[in-house]
């Protein structure tokens, strides 16, 4: 087996998947109000995920992250839980989700094999929560939360996009949030991904703006740790059973270390978040149902093309015309 290295000898062990654009909230970092969907036959199929799944796995990737849009607005995804985390060779499977459907969904996909879940919660005020998800209910969320407590994950991060004149004046009532919960916390910058009717630039919140926030508050201590994420950690010596993390595209690139493609909604696979450089794998796998060779040989050469960083800047102009939701978050 060749194991995937691109031609700036970055090892790729990490695959994104996104497995629906659809999703129940409408979050302004996100999406258009007025979003439109893809029609079902330009999204791969179930056995086609799968497929795809086996075949990195088969190419030594050893997590996969399942993404949206909202992961579990798609049917059958607790059985295609199941058959990729029984995959031989995967380290972990887990997901990334708006916590809408965990109450009904939490313990089915925590016995399906997802190790680790990480769930957006960027307010805890219900009526910004409600305001920047445009139709999210806070009260749903924090019931999704409790009950993947109860469902046994390894471990549970919140992520936050953190926006001024939104939430940035909650950054510290989330980190006591984390605290109360025994959960971990990301602060993710906002990225420049698809024209969301709003000037992102005015309301750019750094990742040092985050931190000094939370100083006020809370001693902090920076930690070396990695989790094969771009994140940066710190501990709150006071609570060491919380990792406070930064997600910082743009004050702090991380792309040196990428270990990550994506596998967009309708089975293009991207090289990288911030560029349109892509193959497109349901093509072949649609040429080749019986063969996976043709599409290793293609992943192989076009991770020759992987960018070496991503260009966003903070200005809040669009520069990726692609939404998040179709991009493997
Ligand atoms: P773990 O480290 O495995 O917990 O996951 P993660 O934090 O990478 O995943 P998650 O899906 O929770 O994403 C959090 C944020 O990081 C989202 O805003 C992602 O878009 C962003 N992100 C993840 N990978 C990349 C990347 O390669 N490049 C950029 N620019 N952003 C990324
Ligand atoms: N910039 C940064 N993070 C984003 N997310 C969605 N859109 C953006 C954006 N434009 C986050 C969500 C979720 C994760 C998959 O990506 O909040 O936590
Ligand atoms: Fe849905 Fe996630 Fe996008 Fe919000 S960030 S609209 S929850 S896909």
């Amino acid at each position: 087996m060749t194991q995937l290295r691109d031609a700036h000898n970055r090892q790729i062990d990490y695959l994104r998947m996104s497995v629906t654009d659809r999703c129940d909230f409408r979050c302004v970092y996100c999406m258009a109000e007025d979003m439109t969907f893809l029609p079902r036959q330009q999204v791969l199929g179930l056995e086609e995920l799968e497929r795809i799944a086996r075949i990195f796995v088969g190419l030594g990737v050893k997590k996969i992250r399942l993404t949206g849009g909202e992961p579990l607005v798609r049917q059958g995804i607790v059985g295609l839980c199941e058959r990729i985390a029984a995959l031989p060779g995967l380290r972990e499977l887990v997901m990334t989700t708006n916590g809408s459907q965990l109450v009904k969904l939490a313990a089915p996909l925590a016995r399906a094999g997802v190790k680790r879940l990480n769930i957006s919660l960027d307010s805890l005020d219900a009526e910004k929560f409600h305001a920047i998800t445009r139709t999210g209910q806070l009260q749903q969320v924090l019931d999704g939360i409790d009950a993947a407590r109860d469902a046994g994950f390894e471990r549970i991060k919140l992520n936050a996009v953190v926006m001024k004149g939104r939430n940035a004046e909650e950054v510290a009532d989330l980190v006591d949030f984390a605290i109360a919960g025994g959960l971990d916390l990301s602060f993710i910058e906002e990225m420049p991904l698809g024209d969301v009717g709003r000037s992102r630039g005015e309301s750019f919140c750094s990742s040092d703006e985050v931190k000094a926030l939370i100083a006020e508050r809370h001693a902090l201590l920076d930690s070396a740790e990695q989790s094969g994420g771009p994140a940066r950690y710190v501990r709150l010596p006071e609570h060491p059973q919380t990792r406070i993390g930064f997600i910082s595209p743009h004050s702090h690139n991380f792309c040196a270390t990428c270990n990550r493609v994506r596998l967009t909604v309708e089975g293009r696979l991207l090289l990288c978040l911030g560029h349109e450089n892509s193959i497109d794998l349901r093509a072949l796998l649609r040429r080749h149902p019986t063969s996976d060779q043709p599409v290793i040989d293609a992943i192989h050469a076009a991770l020759q093309r992987k960018p070496l960083r991503h260009e966003f800047s903070s200005s809040g102009e669009v520069q990726v015309l692609r939404f998040m939701n179709a991009s493997g978050g």
